[in-house]
């Protein structure tokens, strides 16, 4: 089915959301507050959502492999979750002291990462990279940031550097800010070695994902991970992990399961039980830059530490324990393995790269090793029209192509997820 068939296909099923978008363009530029949730030819309204589906405000019931990109980790409105954070509202939230509940999370935080001794809460993923990467920069004095091309951390200025093959992202971001920020292909050892033996004396930190998230949900090879460690250490710079999405992947992250342990990780989306939430934590001598007694970083914010979002990680935490993970683990290597399978069948070239409960669905026929191999493919502009019609299908997931499975799933979202995608290249090749 051409682009024109799927866009007016969606825009009359749709036509609550597009009143709703004209409306919003009226208030909000370009008519939403999230630049990554824009999509043509307009998004799509959600009124409610249960488990594991939500449901749009023309009343269509969509099984989510969105889950706000991965942050509804046990799906929509948990029982329990809900509860929780709903006792702690009526006791009062936003007291300006701390709170028992925020020791609560951090311990289970320090529990479940071995690499974590002390931990900060902050009120977004953002938020927890640029406290990291603030901590490096005060504990090792040096100001040039390492980050990969293609890994997204967040939107504050050294994060937005290299997110695309454009460099400097955003006009707002000061030029000597880029200037300190280094970018490297993710996956390739050698050329990190090489950066290191030229750079790396002048390196506070090396800022990575283990799996490369919103790049392409692309698993690093345990090799250039064990170098990154390696040369990190040798050069006395910080190795700062982003599992702000890859911590689900085992009770302690992907760190957990590669045996590679950085000095500081950051955390957010599922952590706060669906409120916003970040958290930075690690090696104790470096976090205790942040000790009002002992070090000299600040780090304050009105709603760090909120009563609600702490009572909320908590139980979140304490339900995803490791059958919980290895079950929805389960199914998105199922779901992987399927869309593989499936796509040999199909003219068109499909590979769906990611790991345990993250995936994404790629447009290509080359192997994808780094956000390069990613968009230098789907010339054809393919994944939008898939994304189109996984949602004329039923299925709501990222325009990028990115899914992940809740715990709210079981096989029946599973099979959905696959009939939706074989109906959806059919309808794609046969355009
Ligand atoms: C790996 C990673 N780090 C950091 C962030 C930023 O988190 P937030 O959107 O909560 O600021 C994101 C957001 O998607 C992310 O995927």
């Amino acid at each position: 089915m051409c682009q024109g068939r799927l866009r007016s296909m969606y825009t009359r099923q749709n036509a609550a959301s597009k009143d709703l978008f004209d409306r919003a363009t009226g208030s909000l530029p370009g008519g939403d507050t999230r630049s990554v949730t824009h999509n043509k030819p307009f998004p799509t309204f959600i009124s409610h959502a249960e488990g594991a589906t939500v449901t749009t405000v023309d009343d269509e019931e969509l099984v989510d492999f969105l889950n706000n990109y991965t942050q509804a980790i046990h799906g929509h409105a948990p029982d329990a979750v809900v509860q929780a954070v709903c006792d702690r509202l009526r006791a009062g939230n936003g007291l300006g002291g701390p709170t028992e509940e925020t020791i609560e999370l951090a311990e289970r935080i320090t529990d479940r990462f071995p690499s974590i001794d002390r931990v900060r809460f902050a009120n977004s993923g953002t938020e927890a990279t640029m406290n990291a990467i603030r901590a490096a920069i005060a504990f090792t004095g040096n100001e040039t940031i390492l980050k990969v091309q293609g890994g997204y951390h967040g939107t504050h200025d050294v994060a937005e550097i290299g997110v695309s093959k454009r460099g400097r992202e955003n006009a707002g971001i000061p030029q000597d800010v880029a200037e300190r920020v280094i970018t490297v292909p993710y996956n390739d050892r050698e050329t990190l070695k090489e950066l290191f033996s030229r750079r790396g004396d002048e390196l506070a930190g090396f800022v990575l994902e283990p799996v490369l998230g919103a790049g392409g949900m692309i698993p690093a090879r345990r090799e250039y991970l064990e170098a990154a460690r390696d040369l990190t250490e040798s050069t006395e710079t910080l190795l700062l992990f982003d599992e702000v999405i890859t911590s689900r992947l085992s009770t302690g992250g992907e760190q957990q399961i590669t045996d590679v342990y950085p000095d500081l990780t950051a955390l957010g989306k599922y952590i706060g039980g669906g409120l916003p939430v970040g958290a930075f934590g690690g090696r104790a001598d470096v976090m205790n830059v942040f000790d009002p007694e002992a070090g000299e970083v600040t780090h304050s914010g009105t709603f760090n530490g909120n009563p609600a979002t702490m009572v909320g990680g908590v139980v979140t935490l304490d339900e995803l324990d490791a059958g919980a993970i290895e079950r929805i683990n389960g199914y998105g290597e199922e779901i992987r393995n399927r869309v593989n399978a499936i796509g040999e069948q199909f003219e068109i070239p499909v590979r769906a790269t990611g790991a345990g409960s993250l995936f994404q669905i790629h447009f290509t026929d080359e192997e994808v090793t780094d956000a390069a191999s990613t968009e230098s493919n789907d010339e054809r502009g393919i994944g939008h029209r898939f994304y189109l019609a996984m949602r004329n299908n039923g299925v709501f997931m990222a325009p990028r192509g990115m899914g992940n499975v809740s715990t709210a799933m079981s096989e029946e979202e599973t099979e959905a997820f696959v009939t939706a995608f074989e109906k959806s290249l059919h309808e794609l090749n046969h355009e």
